[in-house]
């Protein structure tokens, strides 16, 4: 995929703040921390593009960028430990669940775990309510280059046989390149018109 335009198109912070519906959108979930904007960037190849961090929870709002003026990918806020448990469910409630429940030109949702962590209650969680929801999603392992060599293999076994057959794996890393053609063949079989 040759990224030829890329760029910031808005944010929301509260539910109804979003840019107007336009071309078809992918969403990018996962904790908080887990290399959501980093993954952005390396799919784009721009470093600064989405703001990354190792502060967990920086990124408290919908962030929207456009990609060759055909699709937009869209940065959410991270789940999980945050600012304490209680205040990022409510930062996840209203404005991030309402999202992924009404937009309706969202058209797939990446659903990013860290490889060496796994799926654990919060991914189901995620997972069953955009089942519930019947948007397509598939399920990104990242951080694969944190992996042993030996490692690689028991981890995406354990991936594959929560997940099934029916929901796409990734194994991805934002440093190394790993798994970004096989992410975008994803991202545009799901933009596709
Ligand atoms: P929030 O927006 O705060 O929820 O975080 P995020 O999910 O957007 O994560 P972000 O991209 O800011 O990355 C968090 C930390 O993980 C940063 O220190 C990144 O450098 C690091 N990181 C992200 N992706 C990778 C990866 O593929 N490999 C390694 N080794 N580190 C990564
Ligand atoms: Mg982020």
């Amino acid at each position: 995929m040759k990224v030829t335009g890329a760029r910031f198109v808005g944010a929301a912070a509260t539910p109804g703040s979003e840019p107007p519906a336009g071309p078809p959108e992918v969403a990018l979930a996962g904790r908080s921390n887990v290399g959501k904007s980093s993954l952005l960037n390396a799919l784009l190849g721009r470093r600064g593009l989405a703001r990354t961090s190792r502060t967990p929870g920086r990124t408290r709002q919908l962030n929207f960028f456009e990609v060759n003026e055909r699709f937009r990918l869209v940065d959410l806020p991270g789940y999980g430990f945050a600012v304490g448990p209680e205040a990022d469910r409510l930062a996840w409630g209203p404005l991030v669940e309402g999202y992924l429940r009404d937009r309706p030109t969202l058209r797939g949702v990446v659903v990013i775990v860290e490889a060496g962590r796994g799926l654990e209650a919060e991914e189901d969680q995620l997972l069953e309510y955009l089942a519930a929801l019947r948007r397509p999603v598939a399920v990104v392992a990242t951080k694969m280059d944190k992996l042993r060599q030996a490692e690689v293999r028991r981890a995406l076994d354990a991936f594959r046989h929560r997940l099934g057959d029916a929901v796409p794996l990734v194994a991805f890393s934002a440093r190394t390149g790993e798994g970004r053609d096989a992410l975008w063949r994803l991202v545009i079989g799901w933009t596709r018109a």
